[in-house]
């Protein structure tokens, strides 16, 4: 388990956020801090607007009313050269870790390189490199095509593509779904290394209760509109309040299976 960081500033923050489509209602007065150098994860059922939540903090989404704020800035306020900058400090791996199909392994990582910085292909050709190496990857897959890797090839991939600009936050959409046992290990592990070694700040949202327990310094979740629950990893895992309980234990049980649910008395495994 990462261990609680001390107080530091507020890096991402949510105040009284109001967002619905059409009818659904998504959010009512949301609120919700994220500080620098952490790793939060938000945890809720399918639908409770984990996704929307992320997307709101780079700008895909904006909110209805309330204030979405990213190292200071207002995203309701900005436009689309000061999205762009924040974007700049921000990636995003999607739900489902999607590369472009049509670039290859170089292209897919060069990406952002080429769309934020004056980098010449070389210096990409570069920088694609190391990425690869931060995620365990050979470098020779650089000219291979997303169709041709395995699915847990591909999240690394995405997660590579994810540090080449060198973000400052970290958005992680569900990253070890569909993965084998050995590579969400290793997601969870890379996950831990990124904070470590490029000191970003990072939200992760998943369902996979063992990686929420292994990578979060603290866990939000997302529950009727609102995040009731907000605490560290030992706070969450030992909540007498009963929705918590449901989730984090009913889903350990559902998702982990047996070996799973018997990691739940365990703390600091
Ligand atoms: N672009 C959109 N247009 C209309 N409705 C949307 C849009 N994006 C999300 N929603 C709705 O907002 C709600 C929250 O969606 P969201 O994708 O954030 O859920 P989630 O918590 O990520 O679920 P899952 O665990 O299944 O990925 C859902 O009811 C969804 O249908
Ligand atoms: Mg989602």
């Amino acid at each position: 388990m990462a261990a609680p960081l001390p107080p530091t500033p507020v890096l991402v923050e949510f105040l009284g956020v109001h967002k619905a489509f059409g009818d659904n209602v998504v959010y009512e007065n949301l609120d919700l801090t994220v500080m620098r150098g952490e790793t939060l994860t938000i945890i809720g059922g399918s639908g409770q607007g984990k996704s929307v939540c992320l997307k709101l903090m780079i700008g895909l989404l904006r909110a209805d009313a309330g204030v979405v704020r990213v190292g200071g800035e207002d995203l309701s306020t900005l436009d689309a050269a000061g999205l762009s900058r924040v974007r700049r400090r921000v990636a995003y791996v999607f739900q489902g870790g999607a590369l472009f199909d049509s670039m290859n392994v170089l292209d897919n990582i060069g990406y952002a390189m080429r769309e934020h910085t004056k980098m010449d292909d070389a210096a990409i050709e570069t920088r694609a490199r190391e990425c690869l190496e931060m995620v365990a990857m050979p470098t020779d897959m650089l000219t291979m095509m997303p169709a041709n890797l395995s699915g847990g090839q591909r999240k690394r991939v995405a997660l590579a593509r994810s540090i080449a600009i060198k973000p400052e936050v970290i958005l992680y959409d569900e990253p070890t779904t569909g993965l084998d046992p050995r590579n969400i290990t290793r997601i969870g592990d890379m996950i831990m290394k990124l904070q470590r070694e490029l000191e970003v700040t990072s939200v992760v949202v998943t369902h996979d209760m063992p990686t929420a327990r292994k990578v979060s310094n603290r866990v939000a979740m997302l529950y009727e509109r609102r995040f009731p629950f907000v605490g560290t990893v030992d706070e969450i895992w030992n909540s007498s309040q009963p929705e918590v309980r449901d989730f984090v234990h009913g889903t350990l049980r559902r998702v982990g299976g047996p070996a799973a649910a018997g990691t739940e008395v365990r703390h600091g495994a």
